[in-house]
């Protein structure tokens, strides 16, 4: 019998010989592998290492739009003026993800649009980006009445969209923006004032928790903590 195990170690330093950090993921084609440790039940999936280029990340992102459609799975859909889907590069080096539009965002149809947008914005600036570089997109794609968290259910219909955009366009670092969205992708009921500052992974991609801009409009003065997260990220995408 093969042990799993050793296997998973073959391939995984073969792709550190080749230089390869990660191991981007291809979710159009299905080409997934689920291998079970039976052991401790753990799992892990592991994927074909056939990055896509920008023009199928492009079309990606498009059949992703249409298969959303005029949304109806969660009841976020009777109180939306518009389905926020994000926005940016599909080459992002750097992607970033909210909780949920609020209401500039809704009636726009773009992520961080309002006031913690424009901090959003700043932020990317001072790291050396345009924000046209970098992606921008949330947990939840409509907007929660009068600007409360997204319940659970609301987030088990949207999230996997969120998921999968974050697979096509495969950033070197994903930012996860406060609590909601940093506990949903890691999987970590934690506060985020413990989570923050620290890489976790998302499907193979080193993700960085920090604040969200609206907390840093309430407490500016833990604004130099996600400055500190913020030079991490910038560390880790150079390397
Ligand atoms: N807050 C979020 O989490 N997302 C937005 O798009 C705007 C505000």
């Amino acid at each position: 019998m093969t042990n799993i195990t050793e296997d998973i170690k073959t391939v995984l330093e073969f792709y550190q010989a080749m230089g390869i950090e990660r191991i981007p993921l291809n979710t159009i084609q299905d080409t997934r592998y689920r291998i079970q440790d039976k052991k401790n039940h753990a799992s892990c999936i592991m994927h074909r290492v056939s990055p896509l280029n920008s023009e199928q990340k492009k079309d990606a992102l498009q059949a992703l739009r249409d298969e959303i459609g005029d949304c109806q799975r969660c009841k976020l859909s009777k109180g939306r003026k518009n389905i926020v889907f994000g926005e940016g590069s599909v080459d992002a080096e750097i992607m970033f993800i909210g909780e949920g539009p609020g209401e500039d965002e809704d009636i726009q149809g773009r992520p961080f649009v309002g006031k913690a947008g424009q901090l959003l914005t700043k932020l990317i600036e001072k790291m050396g980006f345009k924000r046209e570089d970098v992606y921008i997109g949330n947990i939840v794609k409509c907007r929660p009445p009068f600007n409360r968290d997204p319940e659970e259910d609301e987030i088990s219909a949207c999230s996997p969209f969120i998921r999968k955009q974050a697979e096509i366009i495969s950033p070197k670092v994903i930012v996860s923006l406060g609590r909601i969205s940093t506990q949903t992708l890691i999987g970590m009921k934690i506060p985020i004032g413990k989570l923050r500052g620290k890489f976790y992974q998302f499907e193979n991609i080193p993700l960085m928790p920090t604040f969200h801009p609206s907390y840093l409009l309430r407490n500016p003065k833990d604004k130099w903590l996600v400055w500190e997260d913020a030079q991490k990220v910038l560390e880790k995408i150079r390397k």
